[in-house]
């Protein structure tokens, strides 16, 4: 009995020792289990995996969250957050039948269920002999001494906390991909082509040095930081929110599908992981966000995309991000499109589309630019004082709407342009309100095709005309010119009308003028413009902005030539020429000007350039204002002229004016052009000062004599009002009983107060015409200084500050022939022709300091 007891217990102890061996040789098998061998297989349909040493991270198929009956195979962290996946989120998606096969070769392959290939490592041949999945969640293929190809190094749209990103990987997510440059920039790009998104977190990168290897890491305590072998210390490029905190959880940096890197937290067995920092805080900065076309806006919090008008409709209304598309495509309705115009809206532009299609033009320009460019679909005109507009070329423009924006766009539709209603899309309306939508609707289209019967009127009206005149382009000039965009001719064209350029009419500082008769026998001025170096769409712009200012005092330009080196402007046709020519020629001519048409010269003048300071929406700086650039039509109603050519000619850098080449007159610049200080409003009105003085006296500001004292005028009849002569200012040629007394006094005072040195001293044209008219007292001027040194003051303190100023004309002397000794400008009276011009443009160089 007893050693039947013993036997038992050797039995027993035996089994155990076997239980015992089996158990260790489990847990053995299941330590080697860490190391995948090669030809192993997953699959979504048995939901096999590969797990990490503590299960942290698993490798497996994941069902595709974007399209549910689709799998992943990817690594995810415990169970929930996926942090890599064969191909990408974009085309690694398979159907149930597909697998993920470690092959014997080695290779690490993405099978779908029709047996084509997804997706491989392309690690065949290397020498691979197992795969692991470690516990920091990054996958090995691995020799027997070395990792031969990893998912750290492939990164799909996630960095993980010990994962270094580094230069010359990228992360995908979509149409979207974030890099590092050399410098140790981060940048965000769309399709591989607009980086939307370009920033040195470090006053150290954005210097042009390059690093040697910049790596972004994530630390363990939330902070994104960049190392390089040249910096001492990693720098510090964003924190987390929850910056410090360490319980079980991982952290990890991704790209998301709506374009923004953003750094997340995840608490272990959390499905969702929490935001904590994105590197584009505007998601609305974010380059097609909205798709094409499509228009981004906050409704309260949350970005939302909507259509540019209801000539759109969206591409898929379950999915806004998709973009919008035309109701009718532009070139379905040929020469019926129309420029839909968008307040506080700008179409996205950054490199590198920023510098290749963006000019400073006034923003009719802008909006008529697009709609004349045949492969513009919109245009942008930032309304931030730079005068940049931007027009879209692309196939892809990505809009941002915000009360914010100073910008206005446009958008090219088919007519009629239907703009949205106010109320949100989407919103739920009322009944009552959508009957208010209705009229609203009813009302705009019955507008549209009012003005459209309107505008189809005048083109019948003008096509009889036409016909009886000759065709030529007359009938589409007619069209245009009632829209107010610029006629284009050719140059054959306006050789014709000038009879091959035979009528000279003057010479300004632009270039020549002659008379011209178009073919609807509308009498033109025809200037050819010299030394312009502006490319042709250039030119274009800006004589849109020229032609889109319309004032009953500004003198209007019809059309254009831009043909090879030919660049002309044909202006209105005014009857009486120059202003200059009855103030300073002899006693017949004046005496045509009584003082009334005087006075309403100078304030139609003011008037005019009131205008273009205050009134239209890009602001202009004439630059030239004199006399010669005063014309008068057949009622002696004065308009301006020659206005915006400064920006043409000077156009190279319109913001930072070089003292390279000034224009201007003599006698008219105000000081600051001469001092090298910065040119504003107040410089014209300075030279209307003395425009004013001159109109007064019937002779030239700067004309010395011997009745003024051996003085300047201007100084002189200064020093006679503080006399309280006034009418020693006074044109002797004028009738004393014909001149009202007070609007003499005004007029002095008035070209007193603008010709004051300091120009912040001067009024604004707006108070000038006040002050004209008399609506505005006028308080006693202090003395103009710079009427007493006059030029050669300035010249010699521009000297001091080294810079030279050259004067290519002689100093005026004090002879009778002084009255001629300013260049005419445009369309200066046949009279004139004959008589010797010289060239007083003052050139001021820097090339001496
Ligand atoms: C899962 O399915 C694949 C292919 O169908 C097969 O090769 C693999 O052995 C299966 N795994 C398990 C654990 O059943
Ligand atoms: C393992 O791979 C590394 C890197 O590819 C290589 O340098 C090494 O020679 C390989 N070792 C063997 C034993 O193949
Ligand atoms: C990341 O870079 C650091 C510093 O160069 C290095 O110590 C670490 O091993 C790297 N990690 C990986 C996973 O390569
Ligand atoms: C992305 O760029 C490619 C050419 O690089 C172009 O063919 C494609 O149309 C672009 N995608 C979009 C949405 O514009
Ligand atoms: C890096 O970003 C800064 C702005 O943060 C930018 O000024 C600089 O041009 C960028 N450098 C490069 C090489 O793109
Ligand atoms: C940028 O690099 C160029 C030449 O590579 C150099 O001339 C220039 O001074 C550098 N600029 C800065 C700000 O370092
Ligand atoms: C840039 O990085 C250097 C090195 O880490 C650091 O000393 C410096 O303070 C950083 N500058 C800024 C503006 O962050
Ligand atoms: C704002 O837009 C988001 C996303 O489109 C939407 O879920 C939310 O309801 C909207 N909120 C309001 C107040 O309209
Ligand atoms: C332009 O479009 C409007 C509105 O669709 C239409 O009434 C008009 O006939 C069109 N004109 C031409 C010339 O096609």
């Amino acid at each position: 009995m007893g050693s039947l007891r013993k036997k038992v217990r050797f039995c027993a102890s035996v089994v155990l020792l076997l239980l015992s061996f089996l158990l260790l040789l489990g847990s053995l098998s299941l330590v080697g289990a860490t190391d995948i061998p090669l030809g192993s297989t997953l699959s979504p349909s048995n939901a096999s995996s590969w797990s990490s040493p503590t299960g942290t991270f698993s490798f497996g198929f994941f069902s595709d969250r974007q399209s549910p009956s689709l799998y992943l195979a990817a690594i995810s962290y415990s169970g929930g957050i996926i942090v890599w996946s064969a191909g990408g989120s974009g085309s690694g998606s398979v159907d149930s039948a597909a697998s993920l096969q470690l092959r014997a070769d080695g290779n690490l392959c993405l099978v779908s269920g029709s047996g084509a290939l997804v997706w491989e490592s392309g690690t065949a041949s290397k020498g691979v002999s197992a795969a692991a999945l470690l516990d920091s969640g990054d996958f090995v293929l691995k020799n027997s001494t070395a990792v031969v190809w990893d998912t750290y190094d492939n990164p799909t749209d996630t960095i993980l906390q010990s994962q270094n990103f580094t230069f010359g990987q990228v992360l995908r997510s979509g149409v979207y991909s974030f890099s590092i440059l050399q410098s140790g920039n981060l940048t965000l790009t769309w399709n591989d082509s607009i980086t939307y998104f370009n920033k040195g977190f470090n006053s150290t990168f954005t210097a042009n040095k390059s690093l040697a290897s910049p790596v972004l890491t994530l630390q363990a305590n939330g902070i994104v930081s960049l190392s390089d072998a040249s910096l001492s210390t990693a720098v510090v490029i964003a924190y987390s929110s929850d910056y410090g905190e360490s319980d079980d959880i991982i952290r990890f940096v991704k790209l998301d599908s709506d374009g923004n890197l953003r750094t997340y937290t995840a608490v272990r067995g959390a499905a969702v992981a929490s935001r904590q920092w994105a590197a584009v805080a505007d998601q609305c900065e974010v380059f097609g966000w909205c798709g094409n076309m499509g228009i981004c806006s906050y409704n309260d919090t949350s970005p939302t995309c909507g259509c540019p008008s209801r000539n759109f409709d969206f591409v898929d209304p379950d999915d806004h991000r998709k973009g919008c598309k035309r109701r009718t495509e532009i070139q379905d309705c040929p020469g019926n499109s129309t420029m839909l115009q968008l307040d506080h809206t700008q179409f996205l532009t950054y490199a590198p589309e920023i510098s290749s299609e963006q000019f400073f033009v006034g923003i009719t320009a802008c909006r008529l630019n697009c709609l004349s460019g045949g492969s513009c679909v919109a245009s942008t005109a930032l309304g931030d004082g730079s005068g940049f507009c931007y027009l879209k070329a692309s196939n892809f423009v990505s809009g941002y709407q915000s009360t914010a924006l100073p910008s206005t766009s446009f958008v090219k539709v088919c007519a009629p342009a239907l703009p949205n209603s106010p109320s949100p899309p989407g919103e739920l309306r009322s009944r009552s309100s959508n009957l208010k939508g209705w009229l609203v609707a009813v009302l705009v289209f019955g507008t549209v095709s009012g003005l459209m019967l309107f505008e189809w009127g005048l083109w019948r009206c003008f096509c009889r005309n036409g016909a009886r005149y000759g065709p030529s382009s007359a009938q589409y000039a007619l069209l245009e010119y009632a829209s107010g965009a610029p006629v284009q001719f050719s140059y054959r064209e306006l050789q014709k009308s000038t009879r091959r350029f035979k009528e000279r009419l003057g010479e300004g500082s632009f270039g020549a003028v002659y008379k011209g008769v178009l073919a609807s026998r509308t009498a033109v001025a025809v200037k050819q413009l010299e030394g312009i170096e502006q490319g042709e769409k250039q030119f274009r712009m800006e004589v849109a902005t020229i032609s889109s200012t319309h004032h009953l005092n500004l003198v209007r330009l019809i059309g254009f030539c831009s043909e090879g080196r030919h660049r002309l402007l044909v202006y209105e046709f005014m009857k009486n020429g120059s202003l200059d020519s009855f103030l300073f020629s002899g006693e017949s001519s004046s005496g045509k000007l009584s003082w009334s048409t005087r006075f309403s010269i100078a304030v139609a003048t003011a008037r005019g350039i009131t205008y273009l300071h205050e009134e239209c929406r890009d602001c202009i700086v004439h630059c030239d204002i004199k006399p010669e650039n005063i014309l008068l039509d057949e009622n002696y109603n004065a308009k301006v002229s020659d206005f915006g050519l400064a920006k043409l000619v000077n156009a190279k850098d319109h913001r930072q004016r070089t003292l390279t080449s000034v224009r201007g007159t003599r006698g008219y610049l105000a000081p600051e052009w001469l001092a090298n200080l910065p040119i504003s409003s107040k410089s014209d009105v300075y030279s209307f000062g003395m425009v004013l003085l001159e109109i007064v006296s019937g002779r030239r500001n700067f004309d010395v004599s011997d009745d003024t004292g051996r003085k300047k005028f201007s100084v002189w009849a200064y020093e006679e009002l503080e006399k309280g002569n006034i009418k020693s200012a006074m044109d002797k040629r004028l009738a004393e009983q014909d001149v009202d007394m007070e609007q003499l006094k005004r007029a002095l005072l008035v070209s007193f107060w603008c010709i004051q040195e300091q120009p912040s001293q001067r009024p604004s044209m707006g108070k000038v015409v006040q002050m004209l008219e008399g609506v505005l007292a006028i308080d006693r001027p202090p003395a103009p200084k710079a009427a007493d040194g006059g030029l050669a003051a300035v010249t010699s303190s521009s000297a001091n500050t080294s810079i030279t100023v050259f004067v290519t004309s002689s100093p005026a002397q004090p002879s009778s022939s002084s009255s001629h000794s300013i260049a005419s400008s445009s369309l200066v009276s046949k009279r004139n022709l004959d008589e010797p011009t010289s060239s007083p443009v003052v050139v001021a160089d820097q090339s001496s300091s």
